[in-house]
This record gives C-alpha cells, structure tokens and sequence, in this order.
C-alpha cells in the first residue's frame, strides 16, 4: 500500500510541474514587474501596452527579440527575457496576453 501512495504521489507531482513549465500565468508573472499584471503598462514607460496582443503578435516579437530581427531602442531588456522562453513557453504566454483586458 505504501509503494501505492508513493507512486501516485510521485505521479500527481510530475504531472503538477509539466503543466506549470506551460502555464502561460504562472510564465506571465516573470513579466508582471515591467509590464503590468494585466500587461496594461508601458514597460519600462518605453514599450507598446501588449495587453491583448493577438498570439501571432506576440510570438512573432517574442521570437524577434530572440533573433534578434524584433525590436526598439530597448530591445536589450527584452533579448535577456526572451532567451529564458522556448517555443512551447512562448505559445502559451502569448496565448494568455491575448486573454487580457
Ligand atoms: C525588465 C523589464 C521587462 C521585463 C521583466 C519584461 N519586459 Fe517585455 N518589454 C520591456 C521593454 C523595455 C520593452 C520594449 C523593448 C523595445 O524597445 O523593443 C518590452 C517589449 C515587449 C514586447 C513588445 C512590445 C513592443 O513595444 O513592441 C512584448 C511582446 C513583451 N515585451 C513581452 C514580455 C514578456 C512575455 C515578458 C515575460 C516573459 C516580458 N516582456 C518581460 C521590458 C520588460
């Protein structure tokens, strides 16, 4: 019985963080201190008001601050915050700004 517990404990735990590593949220709230809680800010008093960018919009910058081929004149900030996101992160903040108002 013990194992039992053990591995369904195990199990819930593993499947808690997958989800977590995806959830635009909780990755949104690495963002919350320049752009706002509900991305209603100007980041840095510098950046456009990303709140309700659609998903294209956002992962077409978030990938050009990768690249490089994305930005203004502070688009230093944004290459170290990008760099932090792979694709699958990228897809699921950009799907969670589109949601705010
Ligand atoms: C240290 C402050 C800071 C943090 C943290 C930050 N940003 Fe930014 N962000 C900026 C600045 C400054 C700009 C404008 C950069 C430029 O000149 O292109 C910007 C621009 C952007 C843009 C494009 C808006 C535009 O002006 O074209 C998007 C999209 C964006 N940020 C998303 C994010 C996401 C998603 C996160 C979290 C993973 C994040 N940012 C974290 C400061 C920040």
């Amino acid at each position: 019985m013990k194992t039992l517990t053990k591995i369904i404990a195990t199990t819930s735990i593993l499947l808690s963080t997958s989800l977590f590593a995806t959830d635009g949220e909780v990755l949104f709230k690495s963002c919350i201190g320049c752009h706002g809680a509900n991305a209603e800010k100007k980041a840095l008093g510098k950046s456009e008001i990303i709140q309700g960018w659609s998903v294209e919009k956002t992962t077409k910058a978030l990938k050009g601050y990768q690249d490089g081929t994305y930005g203004g004149p502070m688009k230093g900030v944004m290459k170290g915050q990008a760099a932090k996101l792979d694709d699958e992160k990228i897809d699921a903040i950009a799907k969670y700004i589109s949601t705010l108002k």
